[in-house]
């Protein structure tokens, strides 16, 4: 989007009602000589996430073969029908260049638990397992070089300017009360950051964890343990693009905004750190009932913008000079809701 070019949108009456395939139409005017507020170059972007089929919410089971792992390369493979997504789609491929350059962040949940493979890694490179035992409800899964090579040739192809979150909570004991110990073992990110300079694989930002900030999401870490994993990433990346002009950014924590955690993990940063990530799900869960009224409602989306502002201005009061950036803002949190999230109403939001 153009900077600048925001437009004051007017709903004199709105009338698309789907009753039994019966359309009513309706009239919208936009008064394009005021606007109320600006985005920059950076405001569109997506998620490409590591869910596999299995995971269901609510009776839905949403994500299909759209994860980083199993979106298909091979057409082959499409005689399926009931796979949706494939890298060499025309239609997905031309939806990502029309934004180009489409900025895309690599994470989600589970990326806490991915396992790189490595060339000297003879272990078998194995997918998520459902297992309600485990953190989050899946054992480790790993990401294979080949469809690391695969991924960066589709967004070499498309032009996509992508972040990629690493995996937090290796080497850390996290408790049955969610508290997670100890130091970040950083030796697989290494191997793995080390195998994309080889190739020549552009990465714009390494972003560390997802949703560990705070209270966490299933699973939480000090904002001074966080601030020395940091710095841990911060030395990795020197070392690796040692020698290459210019550095990834280094992005952290991609979790939920807690003012006093972020100020502690912001001060104890502002050398290491480039971008301060936060996620937001202003709309609620994703089981909510009266999920239509709230899309419908645009005091919703005002919480992002203040949410954004305290952000902002905890990063002015601390000592850090790290840019605000949103990492992840899907709506409605744990994969939204059927007819609803995926229907047209939703294009309001
Ligand atoms: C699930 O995980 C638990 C805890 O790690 C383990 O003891 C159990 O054997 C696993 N179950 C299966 C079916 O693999
Ligand atoms: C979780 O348990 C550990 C060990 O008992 C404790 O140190 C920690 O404070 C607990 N965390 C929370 C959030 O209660
Ligand atoms: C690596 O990629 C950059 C930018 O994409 C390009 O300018 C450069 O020529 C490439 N180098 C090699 C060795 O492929
Ligand atoms: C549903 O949301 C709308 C808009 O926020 C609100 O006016 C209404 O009271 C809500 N209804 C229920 C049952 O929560
Ligand atoms: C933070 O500081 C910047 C630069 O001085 C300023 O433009 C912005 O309004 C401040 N934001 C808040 C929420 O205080
Ligand atoms: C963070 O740093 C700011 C600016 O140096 C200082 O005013 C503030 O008290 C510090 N807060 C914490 C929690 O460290």
């Amino acid at each position: 989007m153009q900077k600048g070019v925001c437009l004051w949108v007017v709903l004199i009456s709105f009338g698309f009602i789907f009753v039994h395939a019966k359309v009513e139409n309706g009239k919208v005017l936009i008064d394009g000589k005021s606007r109320i507020g600006e985005t920059d170059n950076d405001f569109i972007c997506a998620t490409l996430d590591w869910w596999p089929p299995e995971k269901c919410d609510y009776g839905t089971c949403s994500w299909d073969h759209s994860s980083l792992l199993n979106v298909l390369f091979d057409q082959s493979e499409r005689s399926n029908p009931k796979i949706k997504c494939d890298l060499k789609n025309k239609i997905f491929k031309n939806a990502i260049k029309a934004f180009s350059p489409l900025k895309i962040r690599l994470g989600g949940t589970l990326q806490d638990k991915v396992i790189y493979q490595t060339n000297n890694h003879q272990k078998p490179c194995n997918p998520f397992i459902k297992n309600t035992s485990e953190l989050f409800g899946y054992t480790n899964g790993c990401l294979s070089l080949s469809r690391w090579d695969e991924l960066n040739r589709f967004f070499q192809e498309t032009r996509a300017v992508v972040t990629f979150g690493l995996n937090a909570l290796i080497g850390k004991t996290v408790l049955a009360n969610g508290s997670a110990f100890g130091a970040w073992d950083p030796t697989n990110a290494e191997a793995l950051m080390r195998y994309t300079v080889k190739k020549n694989y552009t990465i714009d930002g390494w972003e560390l964890g997802n949703e560990l900030s705070g209270k966490g999401i299933g699973a939480r870490i000090s904002a001074s343990q966080y601030a020395h994993d940091t710095l841990t990433l911060y030395h990795m990346v020197h070392r690796v693009y040692k020698g290459i002009e210019r550095k990834p950014l280094i992005i952290a924590p991609g979790g939920f905004f807690d003012p006093s955690w972020f100020m502690k993990f912001l001060n104890k940063t502002s050398k290491t750190l480039n971008a301060v990530s936060h996620h937001i799900y202003s709309l609620g869960s994703g089981m909510d009932g009266n999920l239509t009224a709230r899309i419908l409602d645009p005091s919703y989306l005002d919480e992002a913008a203040k949410i954004f502002k305290k952000l902002e201005s905890t990063i002015n009061a601390s000592s850090s000079s790290a840019s605000a950036w949103v990492s992840e803002a899907g709506g409605a949190y744990n994969s939204g809701q059927n007819l609803v999230t995926n229907a047209f109403v939703f294009s309001f939001w």
